[in-house]
């Protein structure tokens, strides 16, 4: 059975700062650890529930580069519409952090100096992709080429989104390097790795012997990994954004993305305890304290290998007792995408149906993606919302309101004799906290929720059956008893919804004047004392029409076509950052005429042109012999680079660049000024 934890460490995954949020997301993390940590909160317990941005890496620089920003503006942009759409929706965070801050770079580099001076990791020098015209490695992701799987020939280097199979940029077939558009080539770099083959015997006990309560979709993927044998991973990166190598000879690198993020959970935590005047290491340190990360299913291996292996060679740190991965949640049966705007945004959500966060919660929860992938469909939205939101837990909830306002002044009435059926239904709703109970501890969101329908549906059976709006005529004082107690399950159900409706479990405990949330106090049958007044009756959800559910249906339809049309359209590659006028001005651009062409020994790539640049003649070498002959190029009047730094390029020294214009597709044309303009011209 369950330990009895003295406090709780609840992780959520830090999303990417680098988009807004959308009910993937709710749906498969935030959701359902706030749903847990609301309840242990019901339940008296100490619980950190942390987050925060995950603010490095590749996805970040990679949006920068698409929107023309510098990455420090896109977290700073992202990060805090994140965390409003997190607070709009009372996902109760007692920290929402970024790995940006000082405390999470020092703590981030701590921890990988100890793992460093303890000789944890190993020092390695491999051959990577390396862009030779952006002189930079490149990461898994900014290299693009042809799948060897299915042949789609948008494949990133570590997957391929048509797919799915994994890849390492090495299988891609005619690799480009995303920055420049050349082909990289290979280039020695020196990384630390750790050693995770070393811990995969340890990893094995500890996950599938003393784990087995671990959910089937999470041991599942961590077997499948043990099953096929754990490597080294590299846990630094070359890149100019991150958190630097704390080590000698490490300049241009930063910690691997995935190195920092889950620490994030710790920094966050220091944070945290520091303002509330409480020790942080209570939290990672002690035994007594459970630790649970919420995340999707992509995110499993870091959350359950590599993170509690680092966390294990420190030493020092607990791990996580449970790892509730939640399988991924699809949008009208397609994947939802950023990219393709195929998602339901959190804010414009809100927009759109101001004050429903509730529904959504309600929606997401009880179509949960727990064991499998799921759809979200915006007729199911319509109908949890219609036939279980409204027609049972709203319908019953005002029915009790309405009839103590009509029959008693809007008084909790005195119980009177308790039949053999009242007792029955109270039996009935005692027994119903426990059930919901067992569930959450079980990480079984979706049947918590279904329990707690069904309490309101006793709620309803039980008017129906004693029909009190008939026996007041004779009988009111049995009408008393009755509405007493459905009241009395109705505080029940303030509690009991807290944790997954909490806005309308406030009103709800607005509406009954109850100030209890107590966890244990729900299933009693004295929650409202008799003679307490009602607040006025005010609706906990109401209908959503056919015509709203279609214009969301219309919406993601528009942007299906939308989508369709940009496939039709010739692609052009995103655009850069923006660069200061003087940057611009230190060009020197002019018009040359080639003089002389030929190809360059042993290379099937470059042309060697000796160019009149007014200013002089001069060698330049360029990658185009794949498509121009050196004859159709002699005589032609070019734009040429002129104050390039020279290169040597297959021995030869090159001094200066010939513009070409390039398509998406690889067809090449020079960039010509006009015969009239005469060589030495400047152009600006
Ligand atoms: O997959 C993601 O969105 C990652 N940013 C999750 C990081 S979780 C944790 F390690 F911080
Ligand atoms: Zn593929």
């Amino acid at each position: 059975m369950a330990k009895d934890f003295k406090r709780y460490t609840i992780t959520s995954a830090l999303p990417y700062a680098n988009g807004p949020v959308h009910i993937g997301h709710l749906a498969g993390v935030y959701v359902p650890a706030d749903i847990y940590v609301r309840y242990l909160r019901q339940k008296g317990k100490d619980v950190a529930f942390i987050c925060g941005s995950d603010e490095h890496g590749v996805a970040i620089t990679l949006r920068a580069r698409k929107e023309g920003k510098t990455p420090q503006e896109i977290v700073d942009k992202y990060h805090e519409q994140i965390k409003k759409s997190f607070e709009d929706f009372g996902i109760s965070f007692n920290v929402y952090h970024r790995t940006s801050s000082p405390t999470h770079h020092k703590t981030a580099s701590d921890m990988f100096r100890k793992l460093y001076d303890d000789g944890k990791f190993l020092e390695q020098s491999s051959e990577q992709f390396f862009d030779e015209t952006e002189k930079q490695f490149l990461a898994d992701r900014y290299i693009k080429g042809t799948c060897p799987t299915c042949g789609y020939d948008e494949a990133y280097g570590d997957q391929c989104e048509k797919c799915g199979s994994t890849l390492s940029p090495s299988e891609l077939i005619n690799p480009k390097s995303m920055l420049s558009g050349e082909s990289p080539v290979m280039k020695e770099t020196k990384h630390w790795y750790f050693p995770l083959d070393q811990y995969e015997g340890w990893l094995r006990e500890w996950i599938v012997e003393e784990h087995q309560e671990w959910k089937p979709n999470v041991s599942g993927q961590c077997k499948s990994w043990l099953d096929n044998g754990l490597r080294p991973r590299p846990m630094t990166r070359d890149l100019d954004w991150g958190i630097p190598v704390p080590v000698e000879g490490a300049d241009g690198k930063v910690l691997y993305v995935w190195f920092d993020a889950p620490i994030g959970y710790i920094s966050a935590t220091k944070d945290w305890a520091e303002a509330e005047g409480k020790n942080w290491e209570d939290y990672w340190k002690s035994e007594d304290t459970r630790l649970v990360h919420f995340i999707g299913k992509d995110n499993i291996v870091f959350h359950c290998v590599i993170f509690p292996s680092l966390l294990k060679a420190h030493g020092e740190y607990i791990l996580p007792d449970n790892v509730p991965a939640n399988e991924f949640l699809n949008l009208e049966s397609n994947k939802i995408s950023t990219s393709r705007n195929w998602a339901v945004w959190l804010h414009e959500y809100l927009e759109e149906f101001p004050d429903k966060q509730d529904v959504l919660r309600y929606v997401l929860t009880a179509n949960a993606p727990e064991t499998k992938d799921n759809d979200f469909t915006w007729k199911d939205f319509q109908t949890r919302n219609n036939s279980e939101l409204v027609a049972i837990f709203g319908n019953f909830v005002n029915r009790a309101v309405v009839l103590t306002h009509k029959y008693f002044d809007g008084k909790v009435p005195q119980r009177g004799e308790v039949y053999e059926r009242d007792q029955q239904f109270l039996e009935a709703i005692a027994s119903y906290p426990e059930k919901i109970e067992k569930s959450l501890e079980q990480f079984k969101f979706r049947e918590a929720l279904a329990h707690l329908m069904d309490l309101a549906r006793e709620g309803n059976k039980y008017l129906a059956d004693n029909e009190p709006w008939k026996l007041i005529k004779t009988d009111e004082a049995r009408v008393a008893t009755i509405m007493n107690l459905a009241l009395q399950l109705a505080g029940s159900l303030a509690i009991l919804s807290e944790p997954f409706l909490p806005f309308t479990s406030q009103k709800l405990r607005g509406m009954l004047n109850q100030t209890t949330l107590d966890w244990s106090k729900a299933g009693t049958a004295d929650l409202l004392d008799s003679g307490l007044k009602l607040a006025d009756p005010v609706l906990l959800f109401e209908k959503i029409e056919d015509k709203t559910v279609e214009q969301q249906v219309q919406k993601l339809m528009d942007t299906k076509m939308a989508n369709e049309a940009a496939e039709q359209e010739p692609k052009v590659a995103p655009a850069k950052e923006v660069i200061a006028f003087d940057d611009f001005m230190k060009m020197d651009l002019r018009v040359g005429e080639i003089k002389t062409a030929e190809k360059v020994e042993k290379s099937n790539k470059l042309l060697k042109f000796t160019v009149d640049t007014g200013l002089d003649k001069r060698t330049i070498l360029s990658g185009i012999a794949k498509h121009f002959t050196p004859e159709e190029m002699i005589g032609k009047k070019v734009v040429v680079l002129a104050n390039l730094a020279p290169r040597k390029i297959m021995g030869v020294e090159s001094e200066g660049m010939i513009l070409f214009a390039e398509n998406e597709d690889g067809a090449l044309k020079a960039v010509t000024p006009g015969d009239l303009a005469q060589n030495g011209a400047t152009i600006a």
